[in-house]
């Protein structure tokens, strides 16, 4: 079985950054179509066609994104947390996480003419916000990670020999 650790695979990562970043961009998306690209319709501005499927998309990402968010509980979450380690932003990023969970749910079951003008950029504006606060955590765990033991950076380096001696040219002339 391979050993638990705070640090995220590299298929793992691919899959968090890939699935966040598609995510954020469908929303953002859906944002720039319904307030700046409306379509000129036969009785006035109407939405643009693919307004609706930039929220289509929205929802199967919403739902990825809180199972990719979850494959972090067991071993990233869990063992920093235990050493309180990058919690400082990490516990931000854990509380934004949870509060567009419950605001897209609100949106989804309870939005209406009345809650209109509040509801949705209290969903929004975090929601634009993510790889402002993302980007923070990754960069200020990455500077406090602890450097790798015994994990040569490069595969090369798994095979080279101790270097042999190579006495200066000073010592080498009078010997
Ligand atoms: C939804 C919540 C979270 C997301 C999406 C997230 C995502 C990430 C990502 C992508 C990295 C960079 C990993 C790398 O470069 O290998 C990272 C680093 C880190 N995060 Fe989180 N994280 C979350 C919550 C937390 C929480 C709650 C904690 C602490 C209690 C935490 C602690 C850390 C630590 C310690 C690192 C540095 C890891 C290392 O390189 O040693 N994270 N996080
Ligand atoms: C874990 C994160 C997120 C979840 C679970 C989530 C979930 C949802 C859900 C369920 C809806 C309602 C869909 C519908 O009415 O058909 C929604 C709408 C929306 N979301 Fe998200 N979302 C998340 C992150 C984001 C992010 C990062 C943005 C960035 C811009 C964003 C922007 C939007 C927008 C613009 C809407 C449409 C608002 C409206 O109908 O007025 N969301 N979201």
């Amino acid at each position: 079985m391979s050993k638990a650790i705070i640090r995220l695979g590299p298929r793992h990562k691919k899959s968090l950054y890939a699935g966040f970043a598609l995510l954020w961009l469908s929303g953002a998306l859906w944002l720039a179509f319904h307030y700046f690209l409306r379509m000129d319709g036969e009785f006035g501005p109407e939405a643009h066609p693919l307004e609706a499927w930039w929220l289509r998309l929205h929802g199967l990402m919403a739902m990825l994104a809180l199972a990719l968010a979850g494959s972090l509980a067991p071993n990233h979450i869990r063992l920093a947390w235990n050493r309180r380690r990058n919690h400082r932003s990490g516990l931000p990023m854990l509380a934004l996480t949870i509060w567009l969970a419950a605001t897209g749910y609100a949106l989804y079951y309870f939005s209406s003419d009345d809650n209109a003008a509040w509801l949705p950029p209290l969903h929004w504006i975090a929601g634009l916000a993510l790889p402002l606060l993302l980007g923070l955590h990754i960069r200020r765990g990455r500077r406090r990670a602890l450097p790798r033991v015994n994990q040569p950076q490069h595969p090369q380096q798994r095979h080279v020999a101790a270097p042999s001696y190579n006495p200066p040219a000073r010592i080498k002339a009078s010997s």
